[in-house]
């Protein structure tokens, strides 16, 4: 299913496309960067937060992003053109957006690939010292020539090739097996680390509502995180949902993915930081979690080993099905509206991506350094981490969720919206007008209120 499709197809059926959009959604955000924020943001407010970001302006922009999608049965940046082309360069955006992610998207992928071999050949070396392998494959003990290059470089060169050779529907097959496998396990490791010793402290923290941990900072990280993690902002479902017929309903499609995505998110709380709490392995900003952490789960369960293997497996699987649908938003646009070669196109993005990337994980194992250049070993390079999440999830998936609520609210309008949403009164819809409420006037107001926020809250993006 990619967008350069001549003779547009339509998903096969309706599980089709909820797993493709949910095989976008489920990826690294939520398994990895979520636990993080939820354990930095002050646990149960966090999540409360997050919940509400969720139902109130998550949804509302995904419906708006389906939408735009299915009326025009185009891509992102030809739906916004045809609707009005005065707005074409919001396209441009979702395209710079997507690009910055990726650069970290496929370091974080390939440490999930270190890990699948590391449990399969040095499980007893990570058991013994689940922090000291982590740091060690980001580069605390000499360069990280295997977890800056080499694995990152193998989930790139995937990523590209499921791009470029459009094999993309046999992804989407084999998403039918492994994210509900994905699903069973997460609930599985979740139980098993929510009854370790000592787990229970961190159960309470995350059950705990302490409003005292809630500021701006926040509310800002739950919708950063809420776009990210729902893959919005960036045009992803918009092109997804193009390839819908009327006689699907967009309405429960988003309930559907939003759901699935949000417990996700909710199961790798649960599993990483009761496992942070029993294993007082406290990843700190390194963004450990989903790595160090879990060591302790696996060395608990009797074949642990095995579980671990799966685990990253199924993790790296829904990290490709994420770092797929935003590379294909990235070639799109160059292809279809720069007339750039296909291939070459694919080449020359992932180089520049994977160069820049590299200084992702460099700068991982020095997170606590300040400053933007650092030298080690005779190399200077700049502290990239905090920098990129920080304009992706701060500024540029917000504004472009943004762009999505302004231009599908007032510039399209909420009556041809809504008239989209149910399929010309197919479907039911008894909170439309709610919906164009939160569209036109709450999440707009909201996402800027949050964005002038962030950027006087500073550059920590805990
Ligand atoms: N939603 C994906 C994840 O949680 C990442 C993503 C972001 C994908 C933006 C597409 C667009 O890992």
């Amino acid at each position: 299913m990619t967008a350069s499709t001549e003779n547009r197809g339509q998903f096969g059926s309706k599980i089709g496309f909820i797993l493709s959009a949910a095989g976008s959604a489920v990826g690294l955000g939520n398994i990895w960067k979520f636990p993080g924020k939820a354990y930095s943001c002050g646990g149960g407010a966090f999540l409360v937060i997050y919940i509400l970001m969720v139902v109130f302006i998550g949804t509302t922009v995904m419906l708006g992003e389906f939408v735009l999608g299915r009326k025009t049965q185009k891509n992102a940046i030809g739906a916004i053109r045809e609707l009005n082309s005065k707005f074409a360069w919001v396209g441009g955006l979702g395209v710079l957006t997507g690009f910055i992610i990726l650069c970290y998207y496929c370091q974080v992928g390939g440490w999930t690939m270190k890990y699948i071999v590391g449990y399969i050949i040095e499980s007893s070396t990570i058991y013994a010292d689940p922090m000291g392998y982590f740091l060690n494959m980001l580069g605390a003990n000499g360069f990280p020539l295997q977890g800056a290059i080499i694995f990152p470089l193998i989930f790139l060169f995937l990523t590209a090739f499921i791009i470029s050779r459009g094999v993309a529907e046999g992804i989407e097959k084999m998403s039918k097996i492994l994210m509900p496998l994905l699903f069973i396990l997460l609930i599985g490791l979740m139980i098993r680390s929510c009854t370790l010793p000592g787990a229970d402290a961190g159960v309470m923290y995350m059950l705990h509502f302490d409003p005292s941990t809630i500021d701006a900072n926040a509310f800002l990280v739950a919708l950063g995180q809420a776009f990210f993690s729902l893959s919005l902002g960036m045009g992803v479902m918009i092109t997804y949902a193009s390839y819908l017929s009327k006689d699907d309903n967009l309405i429960t499609n988003t309930g559907i993915i939003c759901f699935l995505d949000t417990c996700v998110a909710l199961f790798a709380g649960f599993m990483i930081i009761p496992a942070v709490f029993a294993t007082g392995i406290d990843p700190g900003m390194g963004g450990g979690f989903a790595f160090a952490t879990l060591a302790g789960v696996f060395m608990s369960i009797p074949g642990g080993t095995i579980f671990g293997i799966l685990f990253y497996f199924l993790l790296f699987f829904a990290a490709v099905t994420s770092s797929t649908s935003i590379l294909e938003g990235t070639v799109a646009f160059l292809v279809e509206e720069k007339g750039m070669e296909r291939k070459k196109t694919v080449v020359m993005v992932s180089v520049v991506l994977f160069i820049i990337g590299v200084f992702y994980t460099l700068s991982q194992a020095y997170m606590d350094l300040k400053g933007i250049w650092i030298s080690r070993e005779g190399i200077s390079y700049p502290i990239f981490g905090d920098f990129m999440e920080y304009l992706t999830d701060r500024l540029l998936l917000p504004l472009g969720a943004l762009t999505t609520t302004v231009f599908a609210g007032w510039i399209w309008g909420t009556d041809n919206a809504i008239k989209e949403a149910t399929s010309d009164g197919k479907y039911k819809f008894a909170l439309a007008p709610l919906w164009a409420f939160l569209l036109r006037i709450v999440a707009p107001i909201a996402i800027i209120i949050i964005i002038i926020a962030g950027m006087f809250l500073g550059m920590s993006i805990s």
